[in-house]
């Protein structure tokens, strides 16, 4: 069959767009191309051959299904974003040598696996820079405020990083300019834009005031080893950044900052714990807000550490305080009841919260719930995100308001937002429901309706 091929050429819509990849790469698989007769367009890239190919052939009818792992589509995400103009040939290649050898990602010492691990590290070290140093400048305009910033990445992440900030500064209307194109932000939805140039961007303004508090106050004191800072910050971002000449007061109070940051929970170096034993341990010493300085106990997430669900409640409660356990009190009841009804165990759930400590009042011996605060929920989404990080479940239930912020990282309104499959950035999807505990608060007959979306709700995640 191969060799009935000539050379095919396969379009891509946009130099990241990785979905189109991926569909014309199953297109080929089952139409049994081999990676040496395949050529990829990529606007704004120049052909890498001279003689344009046949236009792709269909797939067989009889083709089995297209091979591909998780681990692989995770790192073939990321690569696609490089610059490399030859990341979707190798792509391809190892797509194509998957069907054969199914686990050959888990082969470190295959120069094709180690080839598309370095792209997407780089991609990855891109995204982390961008997020870390776009500076925004304020310009006014007949609607209000408007933040603008430049920047410069090396590789294709723009589209890929938008929702990042859209996350952390929804409340803004801003633009994000580049060299490859432009994003902008409304407060409601995002708008792509052509190619800028740096002169597009207002200069100097007040909201450097402003990014130099936010720098101080976030200010990494590992960086202070200068080797490492110039790697962390390469010298082609300094030029943009209005808090460089903070650092020498800085340097002065690193040493205590670093300590106290450890004391937090953060390594040396400001990531989060690396293992579940240690991150349950860093939140039992959390003090980061007023909630972990008020004297209880802080209840760490339960369940295999590779689930598949993860189920994130608002904050334990005073039996799961007492227990040291998550939901295993009245909520945590009609939870189980539930599942139960819908033959969903779950001990192979990871059940976990958007905040580690109980917030109450005391009232006699009675200790009573109260909700926590968006800013509280919000400097506990540091540990919820690190324990996503090592159990990287594939779909996750958000219990509420003050979960699914945890989650999307703004407030949403859950009866709006419920019932449906939410792709989020990690690859992971998230169904987003009321909280058990709400039916307990009501009438007979608005039970019933609730306990019916709830349980569909919870349906939908467990096949989702
Ligand atoms: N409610 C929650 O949100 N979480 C628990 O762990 C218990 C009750």
């Amino acid at each position: 069959m191969t060799g009935t091929i000539a050379r095919v050429t396969m379009a891509i819509g946009a130099p990241d767009d990785f979905d189109g990849w991926r569909d014309g790469a199953r297109r080929l698989i089952q139409a049994g191309v081999a990676p040496d007769r395949v050529g990829w367009s990529v606007p704004g890239q120049a052909a890498r051959d001279l003689f344009a190919g046949d236009d792709p052939p269909a797939p067989r009818a009889d083709a089995p299904p297209v091979r591909a792992s998780r681990d692989f589509l995770d790192l073939a995400g990321r690569a696609a974003l490089h610059r490399d103009p030859g990341r979707f040939d190798l792509l391809y290649r190892v797509l194509w040598r998957l069907q054969a050898v199914p686990r050959l990602m888990a082969d470190r010492a295959d120069p094709d696996v180690r080839a598309i691990d370095a792209l997407a590290r780089a991609v990855r070290r891109d995204m982390h820079k961008m997020r870390a140093f776009v500076r925004f400048r304020v310009v006014e305009t007949g609607q209000g405020e408007h933040y603008v910033a430049w920047f410069e990445p090396m590789h294709h992440i723009l589209r890929a990083n938008a929702g990042f900030f859209v996350r952390r500064f929804a409340a803004m209307r801003w633009s994000i300019l580049t060299p490859q194109g432009a994003v902008h932000w409304d407060g409601a939805a995002l708008h792509e834009g052509p190619p800028a140039s740096r002169t597009d961007c207002p200069a100097g303004d007040p909201a450097e005031a402003l990014w130099r508090t936010y720098y101080a106050s976030i200010f990494n004191p590992a960086r202070l080893k200068i080797d490492a800072m110039v790697k962390e910050m390469p010298r082609r971002y300094w030029k943009n950044l209005p808090e460089a000449d903070l650092i020498p007061e800085l340097i002065a109070s690193a040493q205590a900052r670093e300590a106290a940051m450890i004391a937090l929970g953060g390594d040396n170096a400001g990531r989060p714990p690396a293992t579940l034993a240690a991150l349950d341990e860093a939140v039992a010493a959390c003090r980061r807000c007023a909630i972990g300085c008020n004297g209880t106990r802080a209840v760490p997430g339960k369940g295999p550490p590779d689930a598949r669900l993860m189920i994130v409640g608002e904050q334990p409660g005073d039996h799961e305080e007492q227990a040291g356990h998550p939901f295993v009190g009245p909520a945590g009841h009609v939870l189980r009841q539930h599942a139960d009804a819908i033959g969903l165990n779950l001990a192979v759930a990871r059940l976990t919260n958007a905040v580690r400590h109980f917030k109450h009042v005391s009232q006699g011996k009675q200790r009573l719930h109260q909700t926590p605060t968006a800013r509280e929920i919000d400097t506990c989404r540091w540990w919820l995100d690190a324990e996503r990080a090592l159990i990287r479940p594939r779909v996750i239930v958000a219990l509420g308001a003050s979960a699914a912020r945890a989650i999307l990282g703004r407030t949403i309104g859950v009866q709006q937002e419920r019932g449906r499959l939410i792709a989020l950035d990690d690859g992971a999807r998230l169904v987003i429901t009321s909280h058990p505990a709400h039916q307990l608060r009501l009438g007979e007959a608005a039970r019933a309706d609730e306990a019916a979306r709830f349980a569909a709700d919870l349906a939908l995640a467990a096949r989702g």
